[in-house]
């Protein structure tokens, strides 16, 4: 799980107070993470705030700390459901040949659809592709009433690192270049 999600400073009492009404679950959804982070094991929230001081870093700081694809957690491999789409590009050579400087854990939806692996000839579209529709997609909506938008669609080149620092926050999630 990215943990890039989290906006960092309201996270550690969100995270204290969960952990606290529902100990088995925070164990699942975070304390794992963090301990990856850290290099530790089965430290609970409290006892990774200590070490983090210990180690002169913050927990802001902890929280950037990049996913690894290989991390393999207590019930097996953890991915989102985009990341599980883009584990699958990765593993078929798509990222080649900067794949192992991409984790793609740390991708959101609109990084995905932002990679330029897409057809981008769209006389080479399927004839099915926006049959209801009057507008003709680059890409094919298969389902649903309202017509989907995904700016920049099909546009990014994969970079080593790719959506590793990006701070994207509230409320425009602009995101810098590069980052
Ligand atoms: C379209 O995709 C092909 C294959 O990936 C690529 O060689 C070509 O440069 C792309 N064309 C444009 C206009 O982006
Ligand atoms: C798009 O695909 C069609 C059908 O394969 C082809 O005839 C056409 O030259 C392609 N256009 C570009 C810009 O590659």
């Amino acid at each position: 799980m990215s943990l890039l999600y989290f906006v960092p400073l309201q996270v550690a009492c969100v995270m204290t107070i969960w952990s606290q009404l529902q100990p088995a679950y925070a164990a699942n959804m975070w304390n794992e993470a963090l301990n990856k982070r850290l290099g530790t094991k089965g430290l609970d929230l409290s006892q990774v705030l200590v070490e983090v001081e210990k180690r002169g870093s913050s927990f802001e700081q902890l929280l950037t700390i990049p996913e690894q694809d290989d991390w393999v957690y207590s019930d097996g491999k953890s991915t989102s459901c985009i990341a599980f789409i883009l584990e699958m590009y990765k593993a078929a050579g798509l990222f080649n040949p900067i794949a192992s400087s991409v984790q793609v854990t740390e991708f959101t939806i609109k990084d995905a659809y932002i990679l330029n692996f897409f057809e981008n000839n769209s006389s080479r579209l399927p004839n099915w592709c926006n049959d209801g529709d009057t507008v003709k997609l680059p890409y094919c909506q298969i389902k649903g009433k309202y017509r989907m938008e995904l700016p920049g669609y099909n546009s990014m080149e994969p970079y080593p690192h790719m959506n590793e620092r990006c701070p994207s926050l509230p409320t425009k999630y602009y995101r810098p270049e590069n980052c």
